[in-house]
This record gives C-alpha cells, sequence and structure tokens, in this order.
C-alpha cells in the first residue's frame, strides 16, 4: 500500500514540507507522482529528519532526473562524484567543500545551456549557536509569481529578449571566493538564454535573469540593459517573493531552478560546522 502522505505549504509565495515519507526506501510510482506535482506546484520542498547514506541521497535525486556532472569537481564525495560538499569544513587549512556556494541571488548553474532542474541538498551539519540559535538559512524566490506580477507593458518588453549568463560574473562582481575556484569559472563559455522561461512541467512562465550573473541583453545598448537586469532582478527578490528556509540537520530539501532563486546567508563561520551534500539532476532546455 501506498504511504499516507501529507504536503504543507509555507504559507509563502513558494515552499511545502512534505511528511511521511522515509527517503532511504525507493517510491513506488503513485507517492513519487503525487512528491512530484507537489514539487511543481511548490517549488521548494523539504523532508524532515532523514538519515540518508550517500547511495539513498543519489537513488532519490536520480528520480528526477540524471545527475549533473559537477563544475567544481574537485569538492566532490570521494567514490561519489555526484555529491558536492557545500560546506565550510577544512582539512588541513583548506576546503573540503564549496565554501561560498550561493552568495548572491541566482538559479543553479544557469551559466550551462541545459541547466539542472533541481537542485537537493541534504543538511549533514548545520552552524548552531551556544544559545541555540540556528545560523545559515537559505532564501528562496519565486521568479514565477515575479514574472505574473509584472504589468502587460513590462511581459511585451520582455518578450523574445535573450540574456548572457557569466559563471564568474558573480564572483567578479562579489570579490569572494578562492582564486582556484575563480579561475575555473572564468574559463567557462558565456551561455545565451530567454529571459523569460516557460517551465518544462507546468508551462507558467518566470523571469531567468540575475544581476550576479548577468550583463548584457542580446540587441540592447549596455546601459539599458543593467538598468532592465537590475530592475528585475529587484522585483524577483520582493518579500511577498520569499521563503525562508531554517536548516535542521536530516532535512533534505529540494528546489526548482526552472522556477525560483535563492541566496545562502553567510552569518557563520568556523569553529561553527555547516556540511551539506547537493546534488543536482535534470539535464533541462530553457525554453521561451
Ligand atoms: C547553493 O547555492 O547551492 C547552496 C545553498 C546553501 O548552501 O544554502
Amino acid at each position: 500500500m501506498a504511504p499516507k502522505i501529507e504536503v504543507i505549504p509555507s504559507g509563502d509565495a513558494l515552499g511545502a514540507e512534505i511528511r511521511g515519507l522515509n527517503l532511504s526506501q525507493a517510491m513506488d510510482a503513485e507517492t513519487f507522482a503525487r512528491v512530484e506535482t507537489a514539487f511543481n506546484e511548490h517549488s521548494v520542498i523539504c523532508f524532515r529528519d532523514q538519515d540518508l547514506t550517500p547511495e539513498q541521497h543519489i537513488a532519490h535525486a536520480t528520480r528526477y532526473g540524471e545527475p549533473q556532472l559537477l563544475f567544481l569537481n574537485h569538492y566532490a564525495m570521494e567514490d561519489h562524484p555526484e555529491i558536492l560538499y557545500v560546506s565550510n569544513i577544512q582539512r588541513e587549512g583548506r576546503d573540503i567543500g564549496y565554501a561560498d556556494a550561493g552568495i548572491v541571488w541566482h538559479t543553479d548553474m544557469s551559466f550551462e545551456r541545459t541547466p539542472p532542474r533541481a537542485t537537493i541538498l541534504h543538511a549533514r551539519e548545520i552552524p548552531i549557536t551556544e544559545d541555540g540559535v540556528v545560523l545559515g538559512d537559505t532564501l528562496f524566490a519565486s521568479a514565477t509569481k515575479a514574472y505574473e506580477s509584472l504589468s502587460d507593458a513590462m511581459k511585451n518588453r520582455l518578450n523574445g529578449l535573450r540574456v548572457t549568463h557569466d559563471a564568474a560574473g558573480r564572483r567578479r562582481k562579489s570579490k569572494t571566493g578562492l582564486a582556484a575556484d575563480n579561475a575555473q569559472h572564468a574559463t567557462h563559455e558565456l551561455v545565451v538564454h530567454p529571459l523569460v522561461r516557460r517551465h518544462p512541467h507546468t508551462g507558467r512562465r518566470a523571469l531567468y535573469v540575475s544581476s550576479g550573473e548577468c550583463e548584457t541583453i542580446e540587441g540592447m545598448a549596455d546601459e539599458e540593459a543593467i538598468a532592465l537586469i537590475d530592475e528585475l532582478a529587484a522585483t524577483i527578490v520582493k518579500d511577498e517573493f520569499i521563503h525562508r528556509h531554517k536548516w535542521q540537520v536530516g532535512d533534505v530539501l529540494m528546489w526548482d531552478n526552472c522556477a525560483v532563486q535563492h541566496l545562502a546567508i553567510h552569518d557563520y563561520a568556523l569553529p561553527l560546522r555547516r556540511m551539506m551534500w547537493r546534488i543536482t539532476v535534470g539535464y533541462t532546455e530553457v525554453y521561451e
């Protein structure tokens, strides 16, 4: 018999918790269909209190699409190259993981021709102060609701525009990141995507642009392009479109890169440790 699951919306513009599942066990087709429907509807879903092995994490993630090859593959888990460590933990003075992931608003790997449909994080260690304050939250913004909030005149103006995504952009602008990682990003080719993308499963349209990674719009003067990019980026992150995730150890949280942007809050430092196992799945065309 299929397990009884509950989908509890966050009450924000996006986000829901799914209760009643133990992700270490394979989901039957009916349960998976319900989870996928909830994912498409809420864009960010969280399963609390999980304790997955790397193999179980990969098996669950692979239900939503093929694991993507990692760009910063020197932060991959030994023996499990699908999993990237997102972490501030160091070994022999060096970061073992991608320590500055998510420092500006973005969607994952938008600088790829076929970026990942979803990103899935399994929280293994969370920074908590001596007073019990949980740090290292992640913010999510609905680029879908932001698009839907635009005037018809603005929607018409955006129709058919194509924007350049630069892997090195946010690092150049924020002046952060390890020199070696920045150099690797700088070698990545520029990719052009529609500025408004149609969701491959729901058909809803979303803004696909960020100030961190985008600087030019095809056929538009630079000054005008930057002004438009910044205006749209500011619209996406309006309070009304935001959901804030407060982490617990054991969370498996996944987000829809076709519909949301996210920002990791770096308000913690060693000796407070944060360790996430991240998998990105599903090579996805960016449809107009
Ligand atoms: C990311 O941007 O992939 C990391 C998000 C986080 O660490 O909260």
